[in-house]
């Protein structure tokens, strides 16, 4: 049995006082929800005061990026070290968003789970195929040498979360059908079977992109879809309850 995850992806949002608020709303509509994990990713500047709100809580942060190394002349670079230090349990790596506007590469991303693991953070690795690589029929090829270069060397993936998160779906209010996700997640759980064995029944893959309330409802239902990663619809405490709960008691 795999526990669901909801993550919210708060992007480039939100000052410190919007963030603390919009935790505050989000952990006191929580407060029943037991079975699965409610992750808040904030932008940096508010992870601090997020942290605060959500301590003694069961909602867990994350960051939405890091750097590979712990320390050193990496102008505008935040650590591993630096985001267990302010409370983060999570790290997103890997986000299109990183891929299509910072050039990050498969093999940045496999340096990052690594420091990651190594660090005790848990990684949400992002893949997911551009519109035009899914007119062309190569998503498998895509989305395969992503899950399979981000993880290279790594030995042990109990402790990594993988997003399928299809990149003509982020921020376009075109998801993906209940059978396209499946298909994909299933995919991955394949190839991480190959490598890893039985360990694969037991990872989470979240879906990703135009995720709203409405429509998680029949993606949630399909056998390897185990969780969300929310942007647009994390920003509104009431949009993103509305997501947990229809996730809650259903997984
Ligand atoms: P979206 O973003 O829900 O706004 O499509 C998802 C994501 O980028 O993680």
């Amino acid at each position: 049995m795999r526990e669901w995850i909801v993550a919210g992806n708060w992007k480039m949002h939100n000052t410190v006082a919007e963030s603390t608020a919009l935790a505050k709303a989000i952990k006191e509509g929580a407060v029943d929800i037991k079975d699965g994990s409610v992750i808040l990713a904030p932008p940096f500047t508010s992870l601090h005061g997020v942290s605060e709100i959500l301590k003694g809580s069961d909602l867990l942060l994350a960051a939405q990026n890091m750097h590979y190394e712990d320390k050193g002349a990496f102008t505008g670079e935040v650590s591993a070290p630096m985001l267990k230090d302010i409370g983060c349990s999570y790290v997103i790596i890997g986000h299109s968003e990183r891929r299509k506007y910072f050039q990050e590469q498969n093999a940045d991303v496999n340096l990052k789970i690594k420091k990651a693991l190594s660090s005790e953070l848990t990684p949400i690795m992002c893949v997911g195929e551009t519109d035009e690589e899914r007119e062309k029929g190569i998503t498998q090829e895509i989305v395969g040498r992503q899950v399979d270069h981000g993880l290279k060397g790594v030995s042990r993936i109990e402790n990594i979360v993988i997003a399928y998160e299809p990149v003509w779906a982020i921020g376009t209010g075109k998801v993906a059908t209940p059978a396209q996700a499946q298909d994909v997640h299933a995919f991955i759980r394949k190839i991480l079977n190959e490598s890893y064995g039985k360990a694969a029944n037991g990872i989470r893959i979240l879906y990703g992109g135009s995720v709203t309330k409405d429509n998680i409802g029949d993606l949630i239902a399909m056998g390897d879809i185990d969780g969300a990663l929310v942007g647009g619809a994390s920003l509104k405490a009431d949009g993103f309850l509305g997501i947990i709960r229809e996730i809650s008691g259903k997984k």
